[in-house]
């Protein structure tokens, strides 16, 4: 089984995510097959997509002939039926299991029977889709980032069924479009969108105990975690509706386990409307003249943020590599090329050393004593054996 340049791409949903992998797939010689169901969205996509592609000539990156062919190759359609002669499908419509599961049978029925099926859900299992399918092995879930052409990594994550040949062929595709791919299990969160929820949910919760601001705590992540971002302008961007959705299935998705448990002033922010920058004010205030707090630039106060939320984050990459859904290696790629962390976490605890981590676990376990900050025993075994992550 091979997917090459000649393979038709189907792409399903011309929405943000659709749209940027159509981008991709024709600008490594793909024709592409882009359908979504509205005629309104698939005009939109396509003015975002060349407008996007007018700004990579007018800044030397791509010829005015190379724009024009990715724009040829890409087939705008609103009928299904266009995709019969495809060679490898990525499926990007709402996060919503009985519509993807709907057009799943509806597309295994239309392809020819080596065809690859593959779905870009964030949240839902790669198993509870392949339920549709008469042939589940060929099918398993392709999770890239947004922006999919900038964000260079993509999760390979076969389902119970998948067949290993499906998840080698595309792989292989994947690097021939120039990504960094990881092989992670069909769990919650995969792997970025499991590791990273401290990121969110320890911010959130230093903000609910009153021990910093969302200023200060975004300063301290930026000025002494290098991060490029603080959590809270990342939330404000993502939009709270989207976070806390996230945040709340992932909760549900782990039998509640506390070290996921959503925030109430999370929750009150969507309650009131306030989603961030796109409703104009979220943690901060983006409408026109209105100055926002400043942080609090003390530096010892900075470095209890930042070993807390790091500390967090490296306690959840550890569990990933412990519960086997990715290697030390794979956890972290995906933090770096997924969502841009300065460094891999595990690399990071190995730099810092895996006891002040420890410590910094056991010390706010011992304070709480809430199961939330249980150190996690694959971080306790490589301090007791003086191993690092990365051996
Ligand atoms: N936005 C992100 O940051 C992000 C990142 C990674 C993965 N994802 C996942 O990618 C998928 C798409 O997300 P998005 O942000 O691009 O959504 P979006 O809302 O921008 O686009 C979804 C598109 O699906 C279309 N659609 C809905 N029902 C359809 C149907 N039955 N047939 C064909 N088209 C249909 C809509 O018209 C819309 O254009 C989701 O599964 C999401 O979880 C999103």
């Amino acid at each position: 089984m091979i997917l090459d340049k000649s393979t038709i791409v189907g792409v399903i949903g011309a929405g943000t995510m659709g749209t940027g992998i159509a981008q991709i797939a024709s600008t490594y010689g793909h024709t592409v097959i882009l359908y979504d169901i509205s005629n309104e969205q698939l005009n939109q996509s396509k003015k975002a997509l060349s407008k996007i592609l007018e700004r990579q000539v007018e800044k030397n990156r791509m010829t005015q002939n190379e724009i024009d062919g990715i724009m040829e190759r890409i087939r705008f359609t609103s009928e299904l039926s266009d995709c019969a002669d495809c060679g490898f499908i990525i499926e990007a419509v709402v996060e919503d299991l009985s519509v993807k599961k709907e057009l799943f049978q509806k597309l295994e029925n239309l392809v020819s029977e080596d065809c690859i099926l593959s779905s870009n859900t964030s949240s839902l299992s790669i198993a509870s889709i392949s339920s549709a399918f008469e042939s589940p092995e060929r099918f398993l879930g392709v999770h890239f980032f947004n922006p999919a052409p900038l964000m260079k990594l993509v999760e390979i994550i076969p389902g119970i069924s998948t067949s290993n040949n499906v998840s080698q062929t595309v792989k292989e595709l994947m690097d021939s479009w120039q990504k960094v791919t990881v092989l992670a299990k069909d769990t919650p969160g995969f792997i970025v969108n499991r590791v990273a929820r401290p990121f969110y949910g320890e911010a959130l919760r230093l903000y609910e105990e009153g021990i910093a601001d969302a200023a200060t705590i975004d300063w301290a992540m930026k000025e002494l975690g290098g991060f490029k971002m603080g959590p809270f302008e990342l939330m404000d961007l993502i939009g709270h509706d989207v976070n806390y959705k996230v945040t709340e299935s992932v909760f549900k998705d782990f039998y509640y386990d506390p070290r996921f448990k959503p925030s109430f002033v999370q929750k009150r922010m969507v309650e009131a409307g306030r989603l961030g920058k796109k409703s104009g004010i979220g943690f901060y205030d983006y409408r026109e003249g209105v100055k926002n707090p400043e942080p609090v630039t003390d530096r010892k106060l900075g470095d209890k943020i930042f070993n807390r939320i790091l500390a967090m984050l490296i306690n959840e990459a550890a569990d990933a590599v412990f519960m086997n859904i990715a290697t030390a290696k794979e956890v972290d790629l995906a933090m770096v090329y997924g969502v841009n962390y300065p460094k891999g976490l595990l690399k990071w605890a190995d730099e810092i050393g895996l006891s002040f981590i420890l410590d910094a676990m056991s010390a706010l376990q011992i304070e709480y004593r809430e199961d939330r900050y249980r150190p996690n025993p694959l971080l306790k075994k490589n301090v007791r054996n003086g191993d690092l992550f990365h051996g």
